[in-house]
């Protein structure tokens, strides 16, 4: 086997090698699964084409397998899946396309290997290997894929045109690829993505932000959305992270260009967490900038409340994005709003009621939020990075003493408003509201302990000053 493979893929191909022979058709592996493992990559599903029925050769195979493993399949596509232990095989039958004149949809029909292999995205994806009795594992390479890997080159077997117009999808792909590999988009090719840009209209919004999560999960996102801003692709799938890219200048003073700003701060918080939703948070935290920038004669360029403008645009993004609206949004939600709570503490007001709001606004998520905050620290002023590090640190640390002495983390009113009610005898109100207010706002400050005890006597006194008398 010219790929390097595991004792338990090989024991598998050696059986799918025995049914295809039985049948008598060629079959081979093809595609990710090639291509990941000379890479080096982890690999979870593996792809076997077949000169013929894919689905037959599926069932052929799950009856070589004492227990018959299922066999899921999909006759329109022509398509089967056998799940076994943790690897996932799909089967197909090689296919060809030709182009009716009058259409720009090919037809789809059975075809040998090379018409499969020419039909393929890119060439690094066209690797095929045999698992025919007379080549058996010989790598299949009609396109040099093996020297695209090494070049680390994406580009399509054949003109990028005819292949992204079958399927546009294909442009994010690309970019996705270059983004997950590093590697460059060949020039043609990404000439052609350019062009087409345009065609990723007429893809699923679901399949698109699949591509875009895939880039975010990447080691170094800023790769793949640099291309998607390069492609002209941003602009029509992300209008406002466009909307960050550049530097306003009057009077001679110019304001940092947010989206590159952004797309660091990415791949930053990219070295340290591999949560998808801290990442996407790190990609809207500025978000609002553009819409909030003005230009104040005496400080310069200002973004006020862009953190609070940026957490209301988030619902809307997602829900263009068709991400989940539940508590990974609020989570999304929560981290732009904080943003910028943590690094805004100064030393002289690093007081513990500071850090007690902190505390009580973040909660559990008060790591991530410290994340993203240190992520954020790009500034290319030397003296102004050592400063905020400094000024991090001691947060940091001031965090942990005032959680271990106050608990404020999980923090849960110790006089519930049912015991104000239940004491009072009052009805849900705003009263009740208020006096429970007023014993969060009192713990906060450190005016009274976070005991029941504590509070329980501040709400008497509170309640006599408003004249209110106990039930009981
Ligand atoms: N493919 C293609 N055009 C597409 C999608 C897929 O030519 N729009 C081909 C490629 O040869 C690809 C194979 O189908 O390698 C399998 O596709 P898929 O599972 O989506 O991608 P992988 O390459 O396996 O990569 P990943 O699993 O990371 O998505």
């Amino acid at each position: 086997m010219e790929i390097n493979c595991t004792e338990r893929e090989l024991f598998i191909f050696k059986k799918i090698a025995h049914a295809a022979e039985q049948l008598q058709v060629p079959c081979y592996v093809i595609g990710g699964f090639v291509r990941d493992k000379i890479i080096g990559r982890a690999t979870k599903d593996a792809d076997i084409m077949c000169v013929g029925d894919g689905i037959e050769l599926a069932h052929k195979v799950s009856s070589l397998f004492h227990n018959n493993p299922p066999v899921a399949y999909f006759k329109n596509f022509g398509t089967a899946q056998i799940k076994l232990d943790d690897l996932e095989i799909e089967f197909v039958g090689a296919r060809k396309e030709s182009y009716r004149d009058n259409s720009r949809n090919p037809e789809v029909s059975p075809g040998n290997l090379e018409d499969d292999q020419l039909r393929r995205d890119f060439t690094i994806n066209a690797l095929a290997v045999s698992l025919n009795a007379a080549d058996y594992g010989k790598i299949i390479d009609p396109f040099n894929g093996l020297n695209d890997i090494n070049k680390k080159i994406i580009q399509t077997p054949l003109d990028p045109l005819q292949t992204f117009s079958d399927d546009p999808l294909r442009i994010m792909r690309a970019v996705r690829f270059a983004s997950q590999l590093n590697f460059e988009i060949a020039p043609q090719t990404f000439e052609a993505i350019k062009k087409d840009a345009h065609r990723i209209k007429i893809i699923s919004q679901e399949r698109i932000s699949e591509e875009l999560n895939k880039i975010l999960m990447s080691n170094k996102p800023s790769i793949g959305f640099d291309l998607l801003y390069k492609s002209g692709l941003l602009q029509i799938i992300f209008p406002q992270m466009v909307d960050l890219a550049g530097a306003e200048y009057i009077d001679g003073k110019g304001h940092k260009d947010n989206f590159y700003h952004t797309l660091q701060v990415v791949d930053n918080i990219c070295e340290n967490t591999n949560d998808l939703w801290l990442r996407w948070a790190a990609v809207l935290h500025d978000i609002a900038k553009p819409a909030t920038k003005k230009f104040e004669k005496d400080h310069g360029w200002t973004f006020h409340g862009h953190e609070v403008v940026g957490a209301r645009m988030v619902p809307k993004i997602f829900t263009k994005f068709k991400l989940p609206q539940n508590e990974k949004m609020r989570f999304v939600q929560k981290m732009v709003a904080l943003h910028l709570r943590p690094i805004s503490l100064t030393k002289e007001n690093i007081t513990d009621s500071a850090i007690r709001r902190l505390l009580f606004d973040a909660g559990d998520d008060i790591e991530s939020l410290m994340m993203l905050c240190n992520a954020d620290i790009t500034s290319k002023n030397k003296q102004k990075v050592k400063r905020y590090l400094e000024n991090f640190e001691i947060v940091r640390q001031r965090l942990i003493e005032v959680e271990e002495k106050d608990n404020i983390r999980n923090w849960q009113p110790p006089v519930t408003g049912e015991m104000i009610m239940e004491k009072f005898g009052l009805k849900p109100s705003r009263i009740v509201g208020d006096l429970k207010n007023a014993i969060r706002e009192a713990i906060l400050d450190g005016e009274i302990e976070n005991t029941y005890e504590a509070a329980f006597q501040f709400m008497m006194e509170k309640a006599t000053a408003l004249n209110l008398t106990p039930v009981k």
